[in-house]
C-alpha cells in the first residue's frame, strides 16, 4: 500500500474532537524532537535527526500517527511488526504487530488524544486483518496500563525485552489483545 493511501485512510477531524490524528510526515521532525526532548532531556539535534529517520522508515509495517492541537505536534504513537530474531533470548518480546512509543505532551494530557491515538491505531490492524495486537511498558507505568486495558490489553508475561531497548530499564510487562 502506498504512503499515500495510508495516510488518507488515518486522516481525519472527529468534530467532537478539538484534535486531528494524522500520518507523521518528515517535516513533524523537529516537533517530534522536541517532544522527546521534553520528555527526556538530550540533544536536540541528534533527535531531530532520528525522528527524520523514525518518519522516514514509516511504510506498510512502520506506521507512525500524530496528534495535532491548535496546528501543533502534541503527541504521537507508532504501529510496527516486529519479527523475533531466531536466535533472540527467550525473554525476547513474540514476533507480531506492537503498538509503541505513545506519548502525550504533558499540557496536553487527560483530553482523550491517548485514547484515540490508540483506537486508531487497534481500528488500523483490524483493517488488516491482524488478529493479535502487542504493547509492553514498565511495570509500573500506571497512567499506560489504564489507557491500554480500556481496550482489553490484559498481561501476558513479565521481564520481557524488546530491541533497542534500554538495559537498565526497569522491567517491562507484555499485554496482548485478540482482535
Ligand atoms: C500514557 C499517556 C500516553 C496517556 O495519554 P493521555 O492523552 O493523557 O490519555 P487519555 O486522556 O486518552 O486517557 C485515556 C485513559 O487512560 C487512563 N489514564 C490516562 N492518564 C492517566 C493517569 N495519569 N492516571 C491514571 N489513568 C490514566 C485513564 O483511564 C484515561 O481515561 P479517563 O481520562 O476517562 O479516566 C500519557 O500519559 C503519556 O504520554 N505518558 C508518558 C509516556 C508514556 O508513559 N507512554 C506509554 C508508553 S507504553
Amino acid at each position: 500500500m502506498t504512503e499515500v493511501k495510508i495516510a488518507a485512510e488515518i486522516s481525519s477531524v472527529r468534530p467532537h474532537l478539538d484534535f486531528l490524528v494524522r500520518q507523521a510526515v518528515v517535516d513533524d521532525a523537529k516537533a517530534l524532537a522536541d517532544l522527546w526532548c521534553r520528555r527526556k532531556p538530550q540533544d536536540r539535534a541528534e533527535a531531530v535527526e532520528r525522528a527524520r529517520r523514525a518518519i522516514a522508515a514509516t511504510g506498510p509495517e512502520e506506521v507512525m500517527l500524530a496528534a495535532d492541537l491548535s496546528g501543533t505536534l502534541v503527541a504521537y504513537g507508532r504501529i510496527s511488526r516486529f519479527r523475533r530474531p531466531e536466535d533472540a533470548p527467550g525473554t525476547m518480546c513474540p514476533s507480531g504487530w506492537y503498538l509503541l512509543g505513545i506519548t502525550v505532551r504533558e499540557d496536553s494530557r487527560r483530553r482523550g488524544i491517548g485514547r484515540e491515538l490508540t483506537r486508531r491505531r487497534l481500528e488500523w490492524l483490524r483493517k488488516r486483518g491482524i488478529e493479535q495486537a502487542w504493547y509492553f511498558t514498565d511495570f509500573d507505568n500506571e497512567r499506560s496500563i489504564r489507557l491500554h486495558e480500556e481496550f482489553g490489553f490484559e498481561p501476558v508475561r513479565k521481564d520481557v525485552i524488546f530491541p533497542g531497548m534500554r538495559l537498565d530499564s526497569q522491567p517491562m510487562v507484555l499485554f496482548g489483545l485478540t482482535l
